[in-house]
């Protein structure tokens, strides 16, 4: 108990200095609850505002990837140098160590795989979510699809509010299927589609021409996937324009757990998106790295 007695009347009261209110260093997300700032300022870095997440999630439509075939070898040595890990539930419980803390951006929609027709996806529990101590929740948005994009639309505005119920952020994942273009046009279409339903950040593609229409039309921040695996040198220069052309991070998965260095890649990856390394300097870094 507090003792009354050798309570000490307080004095400082800093009168006539107005209190400190801090901004918040992430694009669109100024407004949003204290726990949510809290989640996103681990994923996001508040010194460089970026990010480099690891994905490794593509097991839930892929089955066993190259590269993900035993995660425990492949892809636990590369968890330092993570910002945050992307991936789903099952990986999460049966092979990931607990014992790393790193935010998790938990796959949260599944539902259809390769074999059959994609995004016909489902929710999963929100109270899961929060056991798993998610930093942030994904789903898989199919704007243009036909038969899903209702499904998916809906499935991110219920993922959004059953977040928000808990603090914690969603990520709207475009997922743009092989009879569409990637380019400016549709990304920026998808990807605003998501922010305007709630998503607190937007994952999506780079595309050559134009991106920077794709950073300016989504009033929150965008991570790229990497998408197919590229030769190094390649992957280091679209991450380096994707920043220089506002994306605020990087959520790669193949361009690193392939790569023949994973993790030289990833700390190459990681120099390009908080140091602004140009292509070059990254490329060399990684070579020096891969020899070591
Ligand atoms: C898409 O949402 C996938 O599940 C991956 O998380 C995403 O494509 C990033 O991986 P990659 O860089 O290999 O494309």
């Amino acid at each position: 108990m507090p003792d009354n007695d050798s309570n000490v009347q307080g004095k400082n009261y800093g009168i006539g200095i107005p209190q400190k209110t801090e901004g918040y260093f992430l694009k669109g997300n100024a407004h949003i609850d204290w726990g949510m700032k809290d989640r996103l300022s681990r994923i996001f870095s508040p010194k460089s505002g970026h990010t480099v997440m690891l994905a490794f999630d593509h097991g839930y439509i892929m089955g066993p990837t190259s590269g993900l075939e035993r995660i425990d070898l492949t892809i636990t040595p590369l968890l330092e140098y993570a910002d945050c890990i992307m991936c789903c539930r099952g990986i999460l419980r049966s092979v990931i160590p607990p014992t790393y803390n790193k935010p998790i951006s938990l796959r949260y929609s599944a539902g259809s795989t390769i074999l059959t027709y994609l995004n016909d996806e489902c929710l999963l529990d929100v109270e899961e979510a929060v056991r798993l101590n998610a930093s942030l929740l994904a789903c898989m948005v199919a704007v243009g699809d036909p038969k899903h994009e209702a499904l998916t639309i809906r499935n991110l505005t219920k993922m959004v509010d059953l977040g928000t119920r808990y603090g914690i952020p969603s990520l709207g994942v475009t997922a743009v299927g092989k009879e569409l273009v990637r380019d400016a046009r549709y990304l920026s279409l998808a990807s605003r589609v998501c922010a305007e339903n709630g998503a607190h950040v937007v994952k999506t593609y780079y595309c050559e021409e134009n991106f920077e229409q794709v950073t300016n039309s989504v009033p929150v921040p965008i991570v790229i996937a990497g998408g197919k695996k590229l030769p190094e040198r390649d992957a280091l220069e679209m991450a380096y324009r994707a920043i220089d052309q506002g994306a605020a991070g990087v959520d790669m998965g193949r361009n690193i757990f392939q790569s023949d260095a994973p993790i030289a890649m990833l700390k190459a990856v990681r120099a390009v998106v908080h140091e602004g390394f140009k292509p070059d300097q990254a490329f060399e870094l990684y070579q020096t790295l891969k020899n070591q």
